[in-house]
């Protein structure tokens, strides 16, 4: 049978070649051998949109967060560890009620647990990736589902002290009309955190708007600035991102 014709995403190739790269420098240089083909394939199947088989690979990698912890020099990918870093400058109690937004496998707690923050839950929509969350034990409760603008999460209004989202907005993901779901979500007076890539306002129609639409839930009273944005360098190789850290109202 012929195979479908796919389009690729070729910086995302780029990426997986500098990360290559990148590990054979420091084989060279006498470093360790990595478990480095996963990632590949990770890379191979995001660059080939094939959700479904990057998702299978989650399934047989329970080791997916120990590995990306010993290579991560290499990987070039800064999201989980720099929003961690901010909630924790914000030093509160160790047992606030966390909602991991877009958590994949897992990242966030993955860090925080070393800070002694365990209160977490995670939402993610692929069911692989919590899977393989869960076989750390890395959340108390996970919930399998999209958020987007048009349908509420099963989550109660008011429920989080604190909601992290790192490397949940791109290009098919979540989009900043979805903003107010989020919002709903935490506790009057909690933190919502999240990053995003330089450019996102090219990415699609749903982001041209997506300064406006932060300024518009301040205007409205929904949350305030904690900080300024804050521009970030190399959180993904040489590309830069954004952290915001908002307080709701
Ligand atoms: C780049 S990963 C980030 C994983 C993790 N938070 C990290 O920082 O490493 C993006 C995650 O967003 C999830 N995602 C995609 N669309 C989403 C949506 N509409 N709502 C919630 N999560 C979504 C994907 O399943 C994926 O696990």
């Amino acid at each position: 049978m012929a195979e479908e014709k796919k389009s690729v995403h070729t910086p995302m190739i780029l990426k997986m070649e500098k990360i290559c790269r990148g590990y054979i420098d420091q084989l060279e240089k006498g470093g360790k051998q990595f478990n480095i083909q996963n990632f590949m394939m990770m890379y191979i199947f995001g660059a080939t949109n094939n959700t479904e088989y990057r998702t299978k690979l989650f399934d047989h990698w329970p080791t997916y967060l120990e590995d990306f912890a010993a290579c991560k020099e290499i990987m070039g990918y800064r999201y989980p560890e720099t929003l961690v870093d901010e909630f924790l400058s914000l030093k509160l109690d160790k047992n606030v009620k966390i909602l991991d937004v877009a958590c994949g496998a897992g990242n966030v707690p993955y860090i925080l647990k070393d800070h002694g923050y365990t209160n977490i839950d995670g939402l993610d929509p692929s069911d692989g990736l919590l899977k393989a969350a869960q076989t750390k034990s890395l959340y108390k409760n996970t919930f399998c589902c999209y958020v987007t603008p048009d349908e509420k999460t099963p989550i109660e209004d008011n429920t989080y002290d604190v909601l992290l989202c790192s490397a949940g907005m791109f290009p098919g993901s979540i989009v900043p009309q979805a903003f107010k779901e989020l919002i709903r979500v935490v506790k009057p007076g909690g933190i919502l955190a999240w990053n995003i890539a330089d450019g996102y306002e090219g990415f699609n129609d749903f982001f041209l708007s997506y300064d406006k639409i932060i300024n518009d839930h301040v205007t409205k009273g929904d949350w305030e600035f904690v900080q300024p944005t804050k521009k970030m360098e190399n959180m993904l190789f040489e590309d830069a991102g954004y952290t915001n850290v908002m307080r709701k109202k």
